[in-house]
């Protein structure tokens, strides 16, 4: 099994993007958190979460095409480096058109926090000391509510992936934040 380095190493490889890097990576660490808490596999799911994004630079995928481009491209890489089917068929399931139902929990894990990082990043700007170490998570709630806030995050697909009755993705309509930008967790602007 590839290391966490080797894995850094393919993100670097294919993505300039620091923004797109530091988002793999706050997904990375809220995967990670969640394999701990469920005391789950933690290498695994953090080098899914990881990689999750690598390949979307390089191929954006902007016809949402299921078999090319990101994150199918993505999975032909990771499967000749050696990583394993768990881990490319979350990266598969997080992409809604790819058409891989999400069914693991690390799957629905791997959905719920790509739109989570991000609106934590956006719920930690607004503080006066702009540090996540003192973010409560019921400020983060609050700010769930607040439909202006950070508009980009998809409430409904970070509640889509946390809740045990979690759809698959082929009985959900898609939204334009689930469809159409595999990332849109990202703050507005950033990429
Ligand atoms: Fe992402």
């Amino acid at each position: 099994m590839p290391t966490r380095e080797d894995a850094w190493k393919i993100v670097c490889e294919f993505t300039q993007s620091e923004s797109l890097r530091k988002h793999m990576l706050a997904v990375e660490t809220c995967v990670r958190a969640y394999a701990r808490k469920n005391g789950a596999d933690e290498n695994t799911w953090g080098l899914a979460a990881l990689l999750h994004d690598f390949d979307y630079e390089r191929w954006p995928n902007a016809d949402h095409a299921a078999d090319r481009e990101h994150p199918a491209e993505g999975a032909k890489i990771l499967r000749e480096r050696g990583y394993s089917e768990e881990i490319i068929r979350a990266i598969l399931s997080h992409a809604d058109y790819c058409n891989v139902p999400r069914q693991s929990p690390l799957e629905h894990t791997l959905f719920a926090c790509d739109e989570l990082a991000g609106f934590l990043v956006a719920c930690t700007l607004v503080r006066p000391s702009k540090s996540i170490l003192d973010l409560e998570a019921s400020s983060v709630k609050k700010r769930m509510k607040d439909k202006a806030f950070a508009r980009g995050v998809s409430r409904e697909d970070v509640i889509k992936g946390t809740s045990p009755s979690a759809s698959p993705p082929s009985a959900k309509t898609p939204t334009p934040s689930a469809s159409a930008a595999p990332c849109s967790g990202r703050l507005q602007g950033e990429r």
